[in-house]
């Protein structure tokens, strides 16, 4: 039989399709190392499935006025400077098929949006994406897949600085200081050390087309595992089917 003829026989009322808890993927690796072109690109190979990228970066905390002050003196690259707990509470919940309103966070200014959010609903696969989510053994404990984007360092350096001039709007002498006091040790004391939790290690980024395929061929067979646990129905169904 060809599959286009197979008959499908799978409905949702047939099988116990229990719902299968959402696959979590974190991605981290350094500043500028090219994280969120990895994320899209496996976003866009999932085009079949629901998929939620969550950043770290919303989860800055917002700078008091005495901070503000002194923002030459705040370290961004520091643990601290995230509010974790909010950051797990919002993985929980995804992860149990709440949505949940993530803050929407602005680098020009420092602070947090006080009354906008950016709504996320459940999905098959969430995508955690940021400089330190192997950090915390809570968060890094919910995920079923950790990647590390491995960039060289002066690639990451002359990005960032193109970034922050162009799109955060930051003097040059800024940005090379606070590459020197803050990023370049907190990510020899904080991002490398996180990198021996990562499942796969990509070199070169989004440019490493053929890592990627390989990552959404491993999370394709999570989804389509388990006839009873499937959670998106309708594309087992068509899997199973042979059509696309
Ligand atoms: N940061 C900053 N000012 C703030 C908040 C954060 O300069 N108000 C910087 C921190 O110093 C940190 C970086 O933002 O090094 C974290 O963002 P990054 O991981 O570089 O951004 P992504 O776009 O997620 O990274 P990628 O280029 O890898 O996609």
């Amino acid at each position: 039989t060809s599959p286009t003829h197979r008959t499908c026989s799978v409905s949702a009322s047939a099988s116990p399709l229990t719902p299968k808890q959402p696959f979590v993927i974190g991605v981290s690796g350094g500043a500028a190392s090219g994280k969120t072109t990895v994320c899209d690109m496996i976003i866009q190979q999932l085009h079949d499935h629901r998929v939620v990228l969550v950043n770290q970066d919303s989860f800055y905390r917002g700078l008091t006025t005495a901070e503000l002050e002194r923002v030459h003196e705040y370290n961004f690259d520091h643990p601290d400077a995230f509010d974790t707990e909010q950051l797990l509470d919002c993985i929980q919940k995804l992860r149990s098929g709440q949505p949940y309103q993530i803050p929407i966070y602005d680098f020009k200014t420092h602070l947090r949006c006080s009354d906008s959010f950016r709504q996320v609903n459940a999905s098959d696969v969430i995508i955690l994406e940021g400089i330190l989510v192997f950090h915390d053994p809570s968060v890094r404990n919910l995920m079923n897949m950790k990647i590390f984007v491995d960039t060289d360092v002066d690639v990451r350096l002359a990005r960032r600085i193109r970034r922050d001039t162009v799109e955060r709007g930051r003097d040059i002498n800024f940005v090379l200081e606070q590459y020197a006091k803050f990023v370049k040790p907190a990510f020899d004391d904080f991002v490398l050390p996180s990198k021996k939790y990562a499942d796969v290690i990509i070199p070169r980024g989004g440019e490493n087309h053929v890592a990627i395929d390989l990552i959404v061929h491993n999370i394709e067979s999570f989804i389509y595992s388990a006839p009873g646990s499937v959670y998106t129905g309708v594309d087992f169904c068509k899997k199973l089917c042979g059509v696309s």
